[in-house]
């Protein structure tokens, strides 16, 4: 039983100590971006979805639903680092709702102002997340301009 407390108790400060490591590191928005991410994980049956890994080895998935040119639903799931996390969350929440030409041109920069920065070593994080969106608009441009063809 005191076993079990002690474990508990080193466990928690553990976990303190983590916590406190991250936030000498990362932007509150970040670790809230992080820490609860917003859209993880796939949409069924997507209008388009791509798929992207970055220079660290690590890959970022994004499907997306497109309704008359705009973004009505975006997803992105990640096998990659806490940063790599908070930079998918902040951009689907970022393109949701955009045209799908507008949200192509939110750059690396726009998307490291809106999480309030990221660290040197992580700034690829960021890189990875925007190269995936953009993928996935020129595919869908792409199709779109097929299916036109075909008309
Ligand atoms: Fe690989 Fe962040 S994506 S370290």
């Amino acid at each position: 039983m005191n076993e079990d407390k002690d474990f508990e108790e080193i466990a928690k400060t553990i976990q303190r100590m983590i916590d406190r490591e991250e936030e000498a590191i990362y932007s509150r928005v970040v670790i809230r971006e992080y820490r609860n991410p917003s859209n993880l994980g796939f949409i069924e049956d997507p209008d388009v979805s791509s798929e992207v890994t970055g220079i660290c080895g690590d890959t970022m998935k994004i499907s997306l639903r497109i309704k008359n040119n705009r973004i009505i639903d975006a997803c992105f799931w990640t096998d990659g680092c806490g940063a790599t996390i908070a930079s998918g969350s902040m951009l689907t929440k970022m393109i949701k709702g955009k045209n799908i030409e507008k949200a192509a041109d939110i750059s690396d920069r726009k998307l490291l102002d809106a999480l309030g920065g990221l660290p040197e070593e992580h700034r690829h994080c960021a890189t990875l997340a925007v190269a995936t969106l953009q993928k996935a608009v020129k595919q869908y441009l792409e199709k779109k301009k097929n299916l036109g063809k075909k008309r």
